[in-house]
């Protein structure tokens, strides 16, 4: 009866009994006119469907939740969890074959890859590629670390009202995500890593063609991926991890992927500690010139290989695990056979790739050790975040006295206060802004500097805190504080004047107060407001969100 009635109903879209006798492939579609990012998946969706007629398969289109960082309040990550739920749930609820996941803007991708990791039902991630770079007065700008860099300038009186409404015209002119090896490129390279993702997929920029080619590509993959049974969990193995976390550390990737990373292995049982993400990280050279802690963008990395690029160096250099298999089933290394080393445009410094190398080979580091470090210490016990290849050189190694903010808004309110008792070597603190804290864990934790302190010159201090940061920003910003303040960890017992060491080099990050004077606080200690949520989505979030060293998930969500 059930078969009957669901033909029935699927005849009425159109569909015939050879339809129906096709592999059906759901195409997970995140377009929204709320998020600009994935402004894209109309027409990439049409291609997709090409391709999986084409292969012999039935294509059918089904909207999930879409999250656009700049549009959503309080914060995007607030409702990754969410979209996960939403992904997964609408992927198992379907009769579906397998499934092609369009995702782009930061919190989508990693959202879809949690989801698609749970349904375990065949899967490709398509992401919707970077935006153009953007111009202004001469300058190719990346968004969003320019729209920091330009604010901080306009906080500081150096860019008046004119240039602002100039850079506001130019600074994002394409559909995409943003050009920078922010969130959204990192997870679309971590996906390329992982194997669920096409070969050379994530940096083709979203207006250029080759992404139209690249989604038909993937309607007829996902067919084939269907035929032969390849399943999420065939590709997300602890080796194919640890080959994401290498890709991250090489490309000087996003402190928000350490938190999406742990979620989407949680979601396969897998445990991520942060000691492998240090461990992989020492073990890791920096080799690609990308801002934000570098100079070039995404549409340059592709010039120059693109993420196969990377790979294939670090492949060169025994740091892959290369039989792990792909959504195509062939190993990662099969797939790198095919792509030549390093030498042409990279080694010239020739076209798009200016004076500079993008890719730098093994032997020429930009930096011996991966982008992030994780840090330790009786400030952060079980361990925080920071970019170091996006820390200021003075600062790896610093000690400052606190400045302590209870909460955003108190940090709105007082942060350009003449009266603010601050010094460029002061250390910024914020309390109460990790997943419970916010809630949500917004991406507060690039304090911005004291308007009087940039009026110095300073561009750089060091911030501590238990938020997240944009992955386009940049300085020495410690994140991810865990156990965080709202808690009862220790960063909510920091109180302005204590005194604060950060030893970037050695992972440590201590505050210099004493058991005793903090067990006096400790007794003191309230949790904030925000941890006494009354009802729906906010309540369930604080109730059962994990830590950020656990990936931020839902405790009722990572695999038994
Ligand atoms: Fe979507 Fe930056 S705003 S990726």
């Amino acid at each position: 009866m059930y078969g009957f009635v669901r033909r029935a109903f699927a005849k009425s879209m159109g569909l015939d009994d050879a339809d129906l006798a096709r592999p059906i492939i759901g195409i997970a579609q995140t377009q929204s006119d709320l998020n600009n990012c994935n402004n894209n998946f109309r027409e990439l969706a049409d291609y997709v469907k090409r391709g999986v007629w084409q292969a012999g398969g039935t294509a059918l289109e089904f909207p999930t939740i879409s999250l656009g960082e700049l549009f959503i309040r309080p914060t995007t990550m607030l409702y990754r969890n969410l979209m996960a739920m939403d992904t997964e749930e609408m992927i198992r609820a379907h009769p579906l074959d397998g499934v092609v996941l369009l995702g782009n803007c930061d919190k989508t991708t990693p959202a879809q890859l949690m989801g698609a990791a749970s349904a375990d039902v065949p899967a490709i991630m398509l992401t919707g590629g970077p935006h153009l770079s953007g111009r202004f007065r001469g300058e190719s700008l990346g968004a969003c670390s320019d729209c920091r860099r330009f604010w901080a300038e306009y906080r500081a009186g150096a860019l008046d009202e004119d240039a602002m409404r100039e850079l506001e015209e130019g600074i994002n002119r394409s559909d995409g995500h943003c050009t920078v090896m922010g969130t959204a490129s990192t997870m679309a390279a971590v996906a390329e890593a992982l194997g669920i993702s096409l070969p050379g997929s994530a940096a083709i920029p979203a207006p250029d063609a080759r992404r139209l080619r690249i989604a038909e590509a993937v309607g007829r993959q996902i067919v084939e991926t269907v035929r032969q049974g390849i399943r999420p969990s065939d590709m997300l193995t602890p080796r194919a991890f640890e080959n994401a976390i290498r890709v991250m550390m090489a490309l000087g990737g996003s402190t928000n992927a350490v938190i999406h990373l742990a979620a989407i292995a949680g979601r396969r049982g897998i445990p991520l500690p942060l000691d492998l993400f240090d461990r992989i990280s020492r073990e890791t050279p920096y080799l690609t010139n990308l801002r934000p802690s570098g100079t070039f963008h995404m549409e340059q990395l592709y010039e120059a290989g693109g993420v196969p690029a990377v790979m294939k160096e670090l492949a060169r250099g025994g740091l892959l695990h290369l039989d792990e298999p792909t959504v195509t089933g062939h190993t990662i290394g099969q797939h790198l056979e095919r792509v030549t080393a390093l030498g042409t445009d990279a080694a010239s410094g020739a076209g798009w790739c200016g004076p500079q190398r993008i890719v730098h080979r093994l032997e020429e580091p930009l930096g011996a050790q991966g982008g992030i470090a994780i840090l330790r210490g009786n400030l952060a016990p079980d361990g925080a975040v920071i970019k170091q290849t996006a820390v200021s050189p003075q600062l790896m190694r610093h000690r400052g006295r606190a400045i302590v903010f209870s909460s955003t808004s108190d940090l709105a309110e007082r942060i350009d206060d003449p009266a603010l008792d601050v010094a460029p070597e002061s250390v910024l603190v914020l309390q109460n802004t990790g997943p419970k804290g916010a809630p949500g864990m917004p991406e507060a934790g690039g304090l911005p500097i004291p308007k009087k302190i940039l009026a110095q010159g300073v561009r750089d201090m060091v911030r501590i805190s238990d938020a997240r940061m944009s992955g386009t920003g940049y300085g020495a910003v410690v994140l991810h504080v865990a156990p965080e303040a709202a808690i009862g960890g220790p960063l909510g017992l920091v109180r302005t004047g204590d005194w604060i060491e950060l030893d970037v080099v050695n992972r440590t990050l201590h505050l210099e107060v004493s058991d005793d004077e903090l067990g006096r606080r400790r007794a003191a200690w309230q949790p904030p407001a925000s941890m006494g949520q009354s009802r729906g989505y906010a309540r369930l979030y604080v109730e059962h969100v994990m830590q950020a060293d656990r990936g931020a998930d839902f405790d009722f969500l990572v695999h038994a």
